[in-house]
Order: C-alpha cells, then structure tokens, then sequence
C-alpha cells in the first residue's frame, strides 16, 4: 500500500497556495460568480489549504468585492489579493484584504528580457525600483508579503538574484519564482531554486515558492523538484485549471508528496479525502469538465476495466492500487435514497458527500432532492453532488428559467417556449430553431437580448440509465471574453437553458471590468493575463 507521511517536522511542512480563484479563474471561459466564488473559498478553506489567492481587486469592483467578502468570512487560511507592483494596484489589495484574520499582499513584476521590453517597456533598473518600491508600500498595509518575478525561469540569473535580494531587503516574505509560460524542466527549475537559496543573501528570511504552468506537461514535476531544491510553498489549483494548459494541479502535487513519501519526505495540511468534492464542484462552477483519465480525480482514476487487472485487484487491491480511493474522497457509488427518504436521511447523505450546507440551502437542495425523487426511481450520490452543485450555480444573481415547453421530432420546425424572471418580472418568449437545442437558445435570446456567442455545448450523463440526469456545460464568447455555464436536470433541454443562462449571467456579471492605467503599459483587462 502507500506510504504515508511518517515525520512532521517543521522544516518539511510544504505549505498549499491555492491560486484557482485567480489565475484559475483568469483561465479563458473559467470566470465564476461571486456566490460561486464564495463556495469555493469555504471549501478550500475547510479543505486545509494555507493560502488562498482569492483575486486581483484591481482589476475589477467583482474582483475587490469577492476578495474582500472572502477575507471576511475565511476561518484559518491566509487569504491573499494579486497585485502588480503600481502603487493603485497595491493600495486596492491592502485594503480588499483588510478584514481577514490574516492577509497576504502578492506583488509581482516581470523580470526576463522579452517581459521588460515589450510588455513592461522598463528598463532593468526600472523594474529592481519598481521591486523595492512596490514590497515596500505593501509591507505598510500587512507582515505578509508575496513577491513574485513574473517569467522567472526566463530571467537572466545574474538580474533574478538582484531582484529577489531587493525584495527580500525590502520586507518580502514568500519569494516565488514563476514558471510562467510553463518552459522549465524539472532539473533546470530546481537547480534554479537551489541556487537562489544558496546565492542570495538573507534567503533564510522568505520561504521561497513554485508557480509552474502545464504548458509542457511538467507543472507538477517541477514544482516537486522545486520543493526537493528547499522550496516550501506550491502555488496550485484544483483541476489544474489555469492560464493555458493550466496550473500545477492541487489535488496532484499533494497525493504525490503523500504517496512517494519515501522519496519525497514532506507533508502538507491538505485533508485528502476532501479533494474528490473540491474537484467536482471547481468543475462546475468554472464549466470545466474533468477528463477521465486525469490523475486522483478523474473517473477513471480508481476504474479497473481489463480483465489482467481486474483479477489482480480481486486477489489484492495492491497489485494496481497505489492509493486507497477512499484517500481521496472517491466512493462506491451505491444507491442511496428514494422519495421516501425524509430530511434526516438526507442531511446525513449531505454530511457523507462533505456539504455543510446553511439552512436555507439546505431546504432548497431538500426539495429539488424530492423533486427529482419524483420524477427518477434510483437516486445515486453523483445524483445529489449535481442537484446540490446545480443549486450553487443557480444561486447566483441573474436570470432565472421558470418553465421551459419544447416541441421536437421529425415533423420540425423544433420550437421552444421559455418563462423566465429577469430582475423579478416573468418573462415568456417562444423561438423556433434549426433542433430544440438552437430553439431553446433562440428563445432565451429573445427574452434577454444579447450578442454572445455559442462557444461550445457539451452534455454528460451523471449516472447510467435512460433517466439519468445530464450535466450541460455551455460556454459563450461575447467580444473576446468568454464565460462558461452549467446545468443539471433529468431533461437535457432544460440542463441545456439552465447552463446557458449561467454563462450569460457570468458575461454580464464580468461586463464592466475596469481597465485602470496604473502601470501602463499594462492595463489589466479581463483578457490580459498573468
Ligand atoms: O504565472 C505567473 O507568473 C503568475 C504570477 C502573477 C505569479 O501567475
Ligand atoms: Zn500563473
């Protein structure tokens, strides 16, 4: 079986900067909504995450106002607000972190080459300024300190070293050292971290950190090798998701330090088997699905399907296991409630799948259980993670369906009926389109006019059967921004109008991201990313 950790001393402790509601967020068609926003923090938080990257609250009043509310309510993590080394940037996080019990500033600035001349147009003195300049102001609003050299691995060694001794002269506490175009190797990178702890004077007063992108496929190798070359800090996100082909994934880099523990012998405060519902519900509200085969939490992850394997594991689960799937939240699915079922039953069914969910939620994810218990025989627990998750995402602020009427088959044209509240008026407009499908949107349209775009639609069955509920991810672009929405309902059509009007609650939700020219050339702009 696995190892597990054995030793806890200080010095190993690798500690878990959660950057999903960031850079996570920034990732194309990711972007979530507030209450989403809010779920997810409660959850990484519970989850035992250190850090959480909440934000950039310059970059938008929806961007401040999340970090700030979960500043407010997070319980034990340090929550953190993204700022780029302008003083307006700087002051905005300060103070979108005020409330927390206890807050971080994460500054950061670009150090290679390419990065000073063309996207900065700084010359290298500018930028070490810029570096003492920005920690400084920083430092007047919290002890807790982030620097960041934006395109580390691409930076001239000789400069990198003089940047990361400014910062830390002037009050850094956490140095890290991006990977931001996911370029590096695992050897280079931590030869590169290796030699930063070595070289710089007073290293030994910042915990030095890895921000790697999956761009080559080595995000989670590298931050390992990072953390074997004295790095403590991981920046990560569930599912990976990120800029790109992503971020290291959360769920990866800590299974791994858990499992090869004999070759890696660190330890994080994650509580694992909360990983399989931070996965699921990091899918849903950024519109992500998991794909099957990804590590720890895809759903093939623990699946034996030939015949080789599946004896070995009969005669012991050794012979193919390297993590007890239990480890990592994954569980039998099992049938589990019926319309009979009553509240107790179900609050106990909520607990068992890791909701703590408020009263209010709570009766709401009560009746729709019941609703659906109505309308489907068998009710399986992915049943309930997609009604609960389902509720989440039409918890937010916007338009809602009401009732939707759609008639299809071979005769055509399909049409489509839809009801829907928009700022508390009931709204019913019809459409006929090119199959249900386009009718339905055609009539969404109509009710709320828009120039959005369909970007993709995708639906997947959340159990088997022919009255298995379907998951629809919706994605819309609309002028160079994207956001993606889902839904879940035994009807297709309606998971398809749910899901569409996610998204398009999100575009207008993000519509009035501001573009303030702090650090022109860089303007921060829902599209710009870090
Ligand atoms: O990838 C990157 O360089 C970043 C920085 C802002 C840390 O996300
Ligand atoms: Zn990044």
């Amino acid at each position: 079986m696995s190892q597990h950790q054995t030793s806890h001393s200080d010095k190993d402790r690798v500690v878990i900067f959660d950057t999903t509601l960031r850079d996570g967020e920034q990732s194309a068609g990711a972007s979530m909504t507030f209450e989403e926003k809010l779920a997810v923090a409660d959850l990484l938080d519970e989850m035992g995450v250190d850090i959480i990257e909440a934000g950039f609250p310059i970059a938008s009043n929806g961007d401040f106002e999340a970090v700030s509310a979960i500043a407010s309510r997070v319980k034990n993590a340090v929550v953190c607000g993204l700022a780029r080394a302008g003083s307006k940037d700087i002051d905005r996080a300060g103070e979108a972190i005020r409330s927390a019990k206890r807050g971080r500033i994460h500054t950061f600035i670009s150090t290679s080459p390419v990065h000073m001349k063309y996207k900065l147009q700084k010359e290298p003195h500018q930028v070490l300024e810029a570096v003492t300049a920005s920690v400084t102001r920083a430092r007047g609003f919290t002890d807790d300190v982030e620097w960041s050299a934006e395109d580390a691995t691409r930076t001239e060694t000789e400069f990198l070293l003089r940047c990361v001794e400014a910062a830390i002269k002037a009050g850094a506490t956490t140095i890290n050292i991006p990977d931001t175009v996911g370029y590096t190797t695992p050897d280079e990178y931590s030869a590169l971290i290796r030699m930063l702890i070595e070289t710089v004077p007073n290293s030994d007063q910042a915990v030095f950190s890895t921000h790697c992108h999956d761009d080559l496929g080595m995000s989670v190798a590298n931050s390992l090798a990072g953390v074997r070359a004295g790095a403590r800090q991981i920046e990560c996100t569930i599912n990976g998701l990120g800029e790109r082909a992503g971020n290291a994934a959360l769920e990866e880099v800590v299974m791994a330090i858990r499992t090869r523990n004999d070759v890696m012998p660190y330890w994080t405060g994650i509580k694992t088997p909360m990983l399989m519902h931070a996965s699921k519900l990091v899918s849903t509200v950024s519109g992500f699905p998991v794909q099957y085969n990804k590590a720890i939490v895809g759903k093939n992850a623990f699946a034996h399907e030939s015949g080789i394997h599946q004896d070995g594991m009969l005669k012991h689960v050794e012979t193919y296991e390297i993590m007890r799937p239990e480890d990592v939240g994954v569980k039998e699915t099992n049938l589990v409630m019926g319309k009979h079922s009553g509240r107790h039953a179900f609050r106990e069914k909520m607990k068992d799948l890791g909701y703590d969910l408020g009263q209010n939620a709570f009766e709401d994810a009560f009746n729709r259980f019941k609703d659906l218990a109505d309308r489907k025989k068998q009710i399986y627990d992915e049943d309930i993670e997609a009604l609960v998750e389902d509720g989440i995402t039409s918890a937010a602020k916007g338009a809602k369906v009401i009732a939707l009427t759609v008639i299809a088959g071979t005769g055509g044209p399909q049409k489509a009926i839809i009801t829907m509240d928009v700022e508390g008026q009931h709204i019913t407009k019809e459409a006929t389109g090119t199959g249900p499908v386009d009718a339905t949107f055609k009539a969404i349209k109509a009710v709320v006019p828009h120039d959005a775009t369909l970007a993709l639609y995708q639906v997947q069955a959340v159990t088997e059967g022919t009255d298995a509920q379907a998951e629809v991810s919706v994605r819309l672009s609309d002028g160079g921004r994207m956001a993606t929405g889902r839904g879940a309902d035994v009807d297709t059509l309606v998971s398809s109008a749910k899901a569409y009007v996610a998204a398009m609650n999100k575009l207008m939700t993000h519509r009035q991201k501001t573009a303030p020219d702090v650090d022109a050339p860089e303007p921060v702009k829902s599209s710009e990313r870090v």
